[in-house]
């Protein structure tokens, strides 16, 4: 008999509309491989909801109930969070999955900023809650880094691990290695959809410094946060010159994030000269990748994975139809 997972969809933007389309057209095989059943019953947005039943297409909003009030009277399973991860919403991001949690939803998010500020609070109500949260998309879309954190090299004594975490990042320092200017170079990240208009957690290295604690946090006790992440900011120029400069010593220049429980600071993004037959020289476009030192278990890479609507949508779409499979882990377990 298959089983039922009603959604709760908290984010209508670019993510949240690929996730709502792709629970429709996952819908069959999610029933065919594992009997998992995702039924979309709200979608919400900053100030409206709408109660989506069968259809996406034709939705009638309203103004927005208080979350709680929506997970109790529409029975939702999961709560999908798709909001934007900027500072100016940490706190309404971090009090809608507590709302969730507490009114007995497991929460999905692809929303870094209010993980990376409030990491233990919202672990430890999830476990108070008895309630699971699931952050692969939030760290990496795609890229199933967040699955290997989380469980995937338990017992290993991994310590430390490098990344390319910032697709945007990686196409404009590829560009540049083209001889485009800078903003040549996003103007053509943005006009391929690749980022946003304005990528300035791209390119300032936020969004990357994000990723990283929040894959240290599922690997690490104890947790980190973003205070700890040393930042080497460059600007434009600077970073043409070190591109340049790569060139001529026959390397290659990469965005660089660094994990290592041994060394101080622990946490570290910014711009590395690489032989080319290094992993993270080898990635192209926007590819995303992550190296773990797995100590007596040698070394283990993941890369690819696409930094789109789509990869996060997708990696949303999984942690849900993982979660009604078994993977009841509390809180970030
Ligand atoms: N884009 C990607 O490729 C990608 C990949 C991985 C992860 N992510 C993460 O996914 C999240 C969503 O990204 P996006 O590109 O979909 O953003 P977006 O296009 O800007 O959409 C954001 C949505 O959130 C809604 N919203 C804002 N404040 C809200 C609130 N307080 N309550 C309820 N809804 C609220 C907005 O409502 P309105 O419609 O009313 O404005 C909008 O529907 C971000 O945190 C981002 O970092 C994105």
């Amino acid at each position: 008999m298959s089983k039922i997972v009603r959604v709760g969809l908290v984010g209508y933007g670019r993510v949240g509309r690929t996730f709502a389309q792709l629970v429709r057209s996952q819908r069959e095989a999610l029933l065919a491989s594992i009997e998992v059943d995702p039924r979309l019953v709200l979608i919400r947005r900053s100030a409206t909801q709408a109660e989506p039943g069968g259809m996406v297409g034709d939705l009638a909003w309203t103004e927005a109930e208080p979350l709680s009030d929506a997970v109790t009277r529409l029975g939702i399973d999961v709560v999908v969070q798709a909001v934007p991860s900027s500072a100016a919403l940490v706190q309404a991001a971090r009090d809608q999955t507590l709302d969730a949690m507490r009114s007995g939803a497991n929460v999905v998010t692809a929303t870094k900023s209010h993980l990376v500020e409030y990491w233990p609070d919202l672990g430890d109500a999830a476990i108070a809650a008895g309630r699971s949260l699931r952050i692969s998309a939030a760290t990496g879309a795609a890229l199933p880094a967040a699955d290997l954190c989380r469980r995937g090299f338990r017992a290993f004594p991994c310590r430390s691990f490098r990344a390319s975490l910032n697709g945007t990042s990686n196409y404009v320092v590829g560009q540049l290695r083209r001889g485009l200017s800078l903003d040549d170079a996003i103007a053509e990240a943005v006009a391929r959809g690749i980022c946003e208009p304005n990528p300035v957690d791209d390119i300032s290295g936020r969004d990357a410094a994000m990723k990283l604690v929040l894959l240290a946090n599922l690997l690490w006790q104890p947790h980190h946060r973003l205070s700890d992440v040393v930042v080497d900011r460059i600007d434009g120029d600077e970073l043409r010159e070190l591109v340049a400069e790569a060139e001529r010593q026959d390397l290659v220049l990469c965005s660089v994030a660094k994990a290592d429980g041994d060394t101080s600071p622990a946490l570290r993004v910014g711009h590395a000269m690489l032989p080319p037959s290094d992993p993270l020289a080898r990635l192209r476009g926007a590819e995303k990748a992550v190296e773990f030192d797995l100590g007596l278990g040698g070394t283990a890479m993941v890369s690819g994975g696409a930094s789109s609507p789509e990869g996060a949508g997708l990696a949303l779409l999984k942690d849900v139809a993982n979660l009604a499979t078994g993977d009841g882990g509390l809180g970030f377990a």
